[in-house]
């Protein structure tokens, strides 16, 4: 966000820095926010630090013109981190009680006017507004790690939540390169983590069952699907793959599956100690001794070379990239 003159920059306070709080410190940061931080935990801004630095090393490959980059103060509790912020972003652990007590310290310290937002992978706004001060200041924004890079970010309200508060949440996550989709009602995991969560409980069973090693599904993903959903989601690969005549054609084509037992549905399989050693073992081998902050820089590298390739073809997230830097560039 560019500065105007004789304005001061707004302020985005960050209520718990893991991964995904540091991800949005460092989203809001290189955005041209001020934030104010904080995380009681010892290593918190060590991770931060990290996490900030990749924030800039991923930049300029995604903006042509880098903005200037706001404050950054670390807050000695959630009540010093909150005094004057306009948008609060909570990413404590995903423990309702946890989330509830933060929830009431930052209502307890801040604006009535500011929005409070819960990273939350699960929770309903409903189910976090329960026993709060003001429930119609509580939403959801849930984003995607890494937060610095990818630009979606689901925004959820309830029936306590009025549009213009989620109008205005969506405008301020829009000043900082990210696209807002507000969702048309509150349901457990919001959208994104539904489709994964179904996803997930597939693999879960292909490997109990020993029909995939968690490497071959990988594989399966990334060599497939995988690359079509970078650029086409879900909707319109089907519209492709049903041919020139389309959607129609693909849905009386493969309608019929959805009765036939392709999939186990809502049946979880059991995470007994067996498959959990099973999938570890798997995944150290599919590691192949590379640490965790390996394969985080592997992810950052190859997650940039897929935006720019996408910018070069105005697609899908590069299309959206193209029109952010478009308007910066208007701005200025
Ligand atoms: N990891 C993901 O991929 C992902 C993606 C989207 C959303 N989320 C959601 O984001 C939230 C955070 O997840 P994460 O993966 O960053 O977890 P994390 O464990 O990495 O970070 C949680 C942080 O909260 C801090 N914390 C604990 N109690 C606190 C308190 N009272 N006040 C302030 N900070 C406190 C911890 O010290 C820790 O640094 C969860 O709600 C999760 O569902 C996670």
């Amino acid at each position: 966000m560019s500065e105007i003159p004789g304005r001061s920059r707004p302020t985005a306070a960050i209520i718990g820095g893991g991964v995904i709080g540091s991800g949005w410190a460092t989203r809001f940061l290189l955005n041209g926010w001020d934030v104010r931080f904080f995380d009681p935990s010892e290593d918190a801004e060590r991770i931060l630090h990290a996490v900030i630095a990749r924030g800039r090393d991923a930049l300029p490959a995604l903006c042509d013109v880098v903005p200037e980059e706001g404050t950054l103060t670390i807050a000695s509790s959630t009540a010093d981190a909150v005094v004057g912020a306009r948008y609060i972003q909570e990413s404590t652990p995903e423990r309702i009680e946890v989330k509830r007590a933060v929830l009431r310290s930052i209502q307890e310290a801040c604006e009535a006017e500011a929005i409070v937002a819960s990273s939350t992978s699960g929770f309903m706004p409903s189910e976090l507004q329960d026993g709060s001060l003001r429930p119609e200041q509580i939403i959801v924004s849930h984003p995607y790690n890494p937060v610095y890079l990818l630009p979606l970010v689901e925004v959820v309200g309830s029936d306590n939540v009025s549009k213009e508060l989620l109008d205005r949440a969506s405008r301020y996550l829009e000043s900082v390169s990210m696209k807002p989709v507000v969702l048309g009602a509150e349901v457990p995991a919001h959208v994104g983590d539904r489709l994964l969560e179904a996803l997930w409980r597939e693999a879960l069973w292909l490997v109990k069952d020993g029909v995939a090693t968690t490497g071959q599904i990988d594989d399966i993903i990334t060599h497939s699907f995988g690359l079509r959903w970078a650029q086409k989601g879900l909707f319109e690969t089907y519209r492709v793959a049903g041919g020139q005549a389309g959607m129609k054609h693909f849905l009386e084509q493969f309608g019929p599956c959805l009765e036939w037992p392709w999939t186990k549905l809502m049946d979880v399989p059991d995470l007994n100690e067996e498959l959990i050693d099973r999938i570890v073992e798997q995944s150290d081998e599919q590691a192949a001794g590379r640490t965790v902050m390996q394969l985080e820089n592997e992810r950052d590298r190859n997650l940039v070379a897929l935006l720019k390739a996408l910018r070069e073809e105005d697609a899908a997230a590069g299309a959206f990239l193209n029109e952010v830097n478009r308007r910066h560039q208007g701005e200025e």
